[in-house]
């Protein structure tokens, strides 16, 4: 029976990407290795979250977390973490091949309401042989090797994508194992929901405006969309990946790159929607594209189902 086949087969994390991975031997051994540390920081945190902690010391704990974490996989070379505003280095005798950029605690103003919180991280390969510098990290989004989530609510979700298509894992706590349980996620082709920060609506620009409205009033008979925002990036692109729609932040007058994060925000959740058949756009380029300048620099965001995202494409573009 197949379903029993299922329970007793227990695809662990370690395990799908390890099989994933057999057609690139070289680097298994060593990305299985970043991966279970980065796991690591994940398990940590929800267990944490569990226990209800206070956001002001999630916050530094968690990036303490990460940091020693990943240092210690002796995997890594460059680290870079909303919570840090330069880079780490790691020093020679701990140093690996990948540079891993991550927001350790994202949606940290919900943990005192026990609203679902996360982590973002993304994965680059640093270029052969030299001495790693900041340029190995400002690459555009698509040189990413891997990027992922884990989210920290009713359960604990693991999405990954090392490029060949998304994947999710929940925690089974009993286990201390992430099982694979979402093989595969597709983006539904269009979607119900969009899911926007509202309040900012006044400093819109009009393709944005004109979008929004017409999520509210359709023009061509269809149904309007509903409106679900939560406040934090993780479980707003959950939802999104799982029931399609879209999600934006975009730019206003106050502040014109928006407020999300290129390098660890933008970039990993761009990545994810492309690899489960989404979109992800700035308002004037394909999110990926993007080459960053700094570390922590800002970008507005429209991402989700295909065909969602073309509508704003659309808008845009007839601005021109
Ligand atoms: P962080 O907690 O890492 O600083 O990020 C918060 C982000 C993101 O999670 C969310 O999408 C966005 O802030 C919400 O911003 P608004 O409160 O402006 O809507
Ligand atoms: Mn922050
Ligand atoms: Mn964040
Ligand atoms: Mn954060």
């Amino acid at each position: 029976h197949s379903a029993d086949a299922q329970r007793t087969d227990l695809m662990t994390i370690t395990r799908f990407v390890l099989n994933q991975q057999s057609n690139h031997p070289e680097s298994r051994g060593d990305f299985s290795i970043l991966l279970s540390h980065i796991v690591l920081g994940c398990k940590f945190l929800c267990s944490a979250v569990n226990k209800g902690e206070e956001q002001k010391k999630l916050d530094v704990l968690s990036n303490d977390v990460f940091i020693k974490a990943l240092v210690s996989s002796g995997r890594t070379c460059i680290l870079v973490s909303e919570e840090d505003e330069e880079a780490t280095f790691v020093e020679a005798s701990k140093r690996g091949k990948y540079c891993v950029v991550f927001d350790p605690l994202d949606g940290s103003s919900n943990i005192d309401c026990g609203v679902s919180i996360g982590t973002i991280f993304g994965i680059y390969l640093i270029k052969e042989d030299h001495e790693p510098t900041i340029e190995d990290v400002l690459q555009p989004g698509k040189n990413m090797l891997a990027a992922g989530y884990c989210m920290y609510g009713s359960s604990c979700t693991l999405v990954l994508s090392t490029g060949s298509g998304v994947n999710g894992f929940t925690l089974d706590p009993s286990l201390g194992e992430f099982i694979l349980t979402h093989p595969d996620i597709k983006i539904p082709k269009k979607g119900k929901i969009y899911s926007v920060n509202e309040g900012n609506a006044k400093n819109w620009d009009d393709p944005t405006t004109k979008y929004v409205e017409n999520c509210k009033y359709p023009r061509d008979g269809s149904s309007p969309k509903s409106l679900r925002y939560i406040g934090s990036m993780v479980a707003d692109v959950h939802r999104t990946l799982l029931y399609g729609g879209i999600f934006l932040y975009p730019a206003d007058k106050k502040s014109p790159n928006g407020k999300l994060r290129v390098l660890y925000e933008v970039f990993p959740m761009s990545f994810l929607m492309e690899q489960a058949g989404g979109q992800a756009f700035t308002g004037n380029q394909r999110a990926l594209d993007l080459v960053p300048k700094k570390l922590h620099e800002r970008s507005p965001i429209f991402l989700g189902s295909y065909e969602d995202v073309e509508e704003i494409k659309a808008l845009y573009a007839a601005e021109e």
